[in-house]
């Protein structure tokens, strides 16, 4: 039987090209690491519920709790132990009406809220405050309606104002704009230059889309919305008007802008930071915090290294600072070290 001869193969070249070589140790992966996590770059989010005795779970966010005004101090020293850049406060109020006045009394709760949270903090870390009216109105949209039912922009902005000033007069070291209103900022800086309060600064939520992934936050603030935001929030496919919306706000005077969610808009993040003259942060979501803590509940994926990568990933995208859920987790970890 003829024999079958084998073509001769050529000896394999050796690559010219190796970056495992900068992958090869635990101590060469550190060194060369291009995204470095530090918990002077997180914020946690806190929910404080008017008239809560104590710390309500939330069930859509297994891990996150309403905070009662009680509990609150303590979950801002302990935030402020842990090393986080700031705390952002929500207000969980017990009534709502249509204009959301508890959002400008000066009793309503994230008030409150703000002058325990500053007091407790005394310094040792950034506490801000939500501007919005979703918390306050009982229709649950952003701002006040119009007669026929329409988010009234010019008139949600003398709201915005209003809640402004008393804001930073609780104390709040930081106001997030977070409605999606035409010319809030400037609205804001002039209400706030005009009062006295020409040092506290705005952080903008320039681009925040109309995303599925709020959907546990409604859990957090009891909130029921009637009908959607896309008339007011970025509709999720456009990727130049998040960057458009972040110039306007830095021209209207925006200290910080941000984009949220994070995780699904990390393009216009990279964006948004190639063309800022100032920080440029991301929150990462409720809906992004139920997804993984869902997951991994199920055993379907690994918590900790999904945390970790998720807001590396917002970091190399871009944002010089974090609003995350898992804050102070994840501080833990980066003062241990603990991060593979
Ligand atoms: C508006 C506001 C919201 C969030 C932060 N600020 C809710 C919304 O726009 O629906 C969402 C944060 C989250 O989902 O974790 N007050």
């Amino acid at each position: 039987m003829p024999h079958r001869r084998l073509g001769r193969v050529s000896p394999t070249p050796a690559p010219r090209d190796r970056p495992r070589r900068l992958r090869d140790t635990p101590a060469m992966r550190r060194l060369v690491s291009e995204t470095r996590l530090d918990p002077a770059d997180l914020v946690l989010p806190i929910f404080v519920r008017e008239g809560a005795a104590a710390p309500l779970p939330i069930a859509s966010m297994p891990g996150v709790v309403q905070h009662s005004l009680e509990s609150l101090p303590g979950a801002v020293t302990d935030a402020a132990a842990a090393g986080l850049g700031g705390v952002m406060l929500f207000g969980v109020p017990e009534q709502r009406d249509a204009r959301g006045s508890g959002a400008t009394d000066p009793e309503g709760i994230l008030n409150v809220a703000t002058r325990v949270a500053a007091d407790a903090a005394d310094g040792a870390l950034v506490v801000q405050t939500d501007l919005c009216l979703d918390e306050f109105t009982d229709h649950g949209h952003c701002g006040v309606l119009d007669m026929l039912g329409r988010v009234d922009n010019d008139a949600t902005l003398e709201r915005y104002q209003e809640m402004a000033i008393v804001q930073a007069a609780s104390g709040s070291q930081l106001l997030g704009l977070s409605g999606m209103m035409d010319g809030q900022v400037a609205a804001v800086r002039e209400a706030l230059d005009g009062s006295g309060f020409s040092n506290t600064p705005i952080l903008a939520y320039s681009a925040k889309y109309a995303s599925a992934f709020y959907g546990p936050f409604r859990d957090a603030i009891e909130s029921t919305l009637e009908g959607d935001r896309r008339t007011y929030q970025l509709d999720p496919g456009n990727r130049r008007e998040g960057l458009r919306e972040a110039l306007i706000d830095i021209d209207e005077g925006a200290d910080i802008v941000m984009v949220k969610p994070a995780g699904s808009y990390l393009d216009v993040l990279a964006d948004i930071s190639a063309a800022s003259v100032v920080p440029v942060w991301a929150y990462q979501v409720s809906g992004e915090y139920a997804m993984i803590e869902a997951a991994a509940a199920h055993g379907w994926i690994d918590r900790k290294r999904a945390v970790i990568e998720t807001v590396r990933g917002i970091r190399r995208a871009g944002a010089d600072a974090v609003l995350t859920y898992w804050a102070l987790e994840l501080a833990d970890w980066i003062r241990k070290g603990d991060l593979a």
